[in-house]
């Protein structure tokens, strides 16, 4: 396939090409691209080039503004094709119906979410703390035996969607949407519950590392935790995530061992999001 700035090669002056991005996002047929403010005047061009690109892509939307506030929401402005923002989008063989301006979503995160998913063991219970419109609870549910996944949201867009997903997969059975903070949902409902709890909130996670402890079962089980971290070229960034972590479940008086780290994705320069796969032992 072309590449966006191999297909507008022709049309856009130099200085233009150099301020292109060079990726953009597709969820179901809608495409989402960071339009720099020099490149408004282009930004019909550049949308005309992506639908010529990507055949199925109908609508193409600005994100105007980051990921921001507790939903974890973006503004987005239309630029052309049908004006909407809500689409299915088809991923690991699960369908995620989303409204892109009402709730979170991220694409990129397609390979983590299929990668949790194959360590769940069978009749795991599993809680999901930050679940969105309930990818990762969902794939779960499909690709493992997991007895039940619950999957909380602090967001009412983003559970009702779940409830949508849940029912579009087929997997009310297992999987369980829950509206409200994921530690008053824990504190109320989820104690000493889970084989499994999931932190995909990496601007969260650190802060509610107590209540995903008090999740798990007696026992202890599996957290999987997400920071975001900047690191000079002669760190690593893994081991920073590992070190501050580290240093808080010692505080917690916690027996623990570190089984995993991986960089997810890379967020900015020299900015990465982490992911930590902590095997917890409550007893000690
Ligand atoms: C990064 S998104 C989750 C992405 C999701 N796991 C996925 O794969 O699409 C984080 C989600 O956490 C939710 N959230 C933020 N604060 C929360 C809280 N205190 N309790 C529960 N959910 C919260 C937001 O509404 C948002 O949907």
């Amino acid at each position: 396939m072309t590449s966006l700035k191999e297909h507008l090669a022709e049309e856009l002056e130099a200085w233009e090409l150099k301020i292109l991005p060079s990726s953009y996002d597709i969820v179901g047929d809608i495409a989402i691209i960071r339009v720099p403010d020099e490149l408004k005047h282009r930004a019909k061009e550049i949308a005309e080039a992506i639908m010529r690109i990507n055949s199925h892509v109908k609508t193409v939307l600005n994100q105007a503004s980051p990921v921001s506030g507790d939903f974890r929401l973006r503004r987005l402005e239309w630029i052309m094709g049908e004006k909407k923002t809500e689409t299915v989008h088809k991923e690991n063989g699960c369908l995620f119906k989303v409204d892109l301006e009402k709730c979170y979503f991220s694409p990129r995160l397609s390979f983590e979410r299929a990668r949790v998913a194959s360590q769940v063991k069978p009749s795991e219970t599993v809680v999901n703390m930050f679940a969105g419109v309930g990818c990762f609870s969902i794939l779960i549910a499909k690709k493992s035996k997991a007895k039940r996944v619950y999957s909380i949201d602090i967001n009412p867009w983003a559970i009702r969607y779940a409830e949508e997903n849940i029912r579009l997969n087929r997997v009310g059975h297992i999987v369980t949407a829950i509206l409200g903070d994921a530690k008053n949902v824990i504190k109320e409902r989820l104690e000493d519950i889970a084989d499994r709890v999931l932190m995909p909130l990496p601007e969260k996670a650190y802060g509610y590392i107590d209540f995903a402890i008090e999740a798990l079962k007696p026992d202890g089980g599996v957290i999987h935790y997400y920071d975001f971290v900047h690191a000079g070229k002669d760190e690593n960034p893994i081991r920073k995530v590992e070190e501050k972590i580290s240093r808080k479940l010692c505080r917690l008086k916690m027996d623990f061992e570190v089984n995993l780290g991986r960089i997810v994705r890379t967020v900015g320069p020299r900015w990465f999001q982490i992911v930590l796969d902590i095997r917890i032992n409550k007893k000690n």
